[in-house]
């Protein structure tokens, strides 16, 4: 194959917003302990595993999947407590957040979001033509509800988008937040609920008040199914069937029907990894919060966010993994989030393993 010659042709033609972002990519070296995706520690339980397996054995392969089995729809409507026509499945709620923002936004629109957040939500706004507002949490990565209100009627914002518990700090939306941003803006207001399992209260509730609410659930965190890529949106029907112009068709494969189905059957196994998960959140936030020259900041999801005093983060992002085999996120690039990594939460022995690690790296002075 021949070496690709000068790109400047081809590239004059990518919209100069989109050439100006950062790219959403990740290395992640294979490693003993995985701490950096907020993934689930434990692979799908083996009885799951075999039923995915037998219903993708048996499904036709030639044939193109259904949109949505309505079986399948009608299981995530009573797990979800909302009505069937009001659910929307994606290879992922990414692919949702996207048909979301796809069917909104016109040129020059604007997003509102608190900051720092999931950079997925200011990539896929500038991609589609959008303006990104982000709006700082306040101490201890609060959110500054009046602050997102004031900013999105200012800025008559299209859409609000609020992920919480949020990434990256876990900070969970506090009561009546959402009620309100409904309220006092005209705005399309999207909560990404992708670790709501984990703790922090839910929008559930208000979409039977509100036409202007979209859910986002996955499947990826509290489900543990992130390799097999399944999401959804829930709103009201109306607003369901237009997000649903925005998505490609038959972007969830048989396979991932199946394991959403059979996911939804082990609820009770999946639940109880959950519990683990939050039981293992606070062990491991008890023993960081012990230990002298860093903070570790409140958190409902299957992470923590701690910010380093008196050694760069960098360093010890590179020290666990090159001394103790484990990998976190080094998010410490954002001005916001200067010093800070993230942690997911992982079994008993990978939070002893992390704790123990930061203990020993803290501890001998500075790198
Ligand atoms: C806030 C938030 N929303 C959505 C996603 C992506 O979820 P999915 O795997 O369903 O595309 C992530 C993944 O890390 C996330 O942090």
């Amino acid at each position: 194959m021949n070496a690709p010659g000068d790109a400047a042709e081809g590239l004059a033609l990518i919209k100069p917003a989109v050439r100006a972002q950062a790219a959403y990519t990740l290395s992640a070296p294979a490693t003993r302990r995985k701490l950096n995706q907020n993934e689930s520690p434990w692979d799908a339980p083996p009885e799951l595993k075999r039923e995915v397996l037998a219903a993708a054995e048996s499904a036709p392969w030639q044939r193109y999947p259904e949109f949505a089995p309505p079986a399948l729809l009608a299981e995530l409507a009573r797990h979800y407590r909302w009505t069937a026509e009001g659910v929307l499945v994606g290879n992922g709620s990414n692919e949702l957040i996207e048909a979301t923002l796809a069917v909104t936004l016109e040129a020059g629109d604007v997003v509102v979001a608190p900051s720092p957040t999931f950079s997925l939500y200011r990539l896929l706004t500038t991609v589609l033509g959008g303006r990104y507002f982000p709006v700082p949490f306040g101490p201890e990565f609060t959110y500054d509800v009046d602050a997102l209100i004031e900013t999105a009627v200012r800025e008559r914002a299209r859409v609000v988008v609020l992920n919480s518990p949020n990434n990256p700090t876990g900070s969970a939306l506090p009561a009546g937040a959402v009620e309100r941003v409904l309220e006092e803006t005209g705005a399309l207001v999207v909560c990404d609920e992708a670790y709501q399992e984990f703790g922090g209260p839910t929008a559930l509730p208000l979409l039977v008040h509100s036409s202007r609410l979209v859910v986002l659930r996955t499947f990826s965190k509290a489900l543990g199914l992130a390799g097999l890529r399944f999401g959804l949106a829930l709103a009201h029907p109306a607003v369901a069937r237009e997000i649903a112009k925005g998505k490609l068709p038959y972007n969830v494969n048989v396979v991932t029907l199946a394991a959403a189905a059979a996911a939804l059957r082990h609820q009770p196994a999946l639940d109880a990894r959950v519990r683990q998960l939050v039981a293992n959140r606070g062990r491991l936030v008890a023993r960081l919060a012990s230990l002298p020259g860093l903070t570790v900041y409140p958190s409902a999801a299957n992470f923590v966010l701690i910010r380093l005093h008196a050694h760069p983060a960098h360093d010890i992002f590179r020290r666990l993994l090159d001394e103790h085999g484990i990998l976190v996120r080094d998010v410490s690039a954002a001005a916001e989030l200067a010093q800070c990594l993230r942690i997911s939460i992982g079994t008993e022995e990978d939070m002893d393993a992390v704790a123990g690690a930061l203990e020993s790296l803290l501890a001998a002075g500075s790198v």
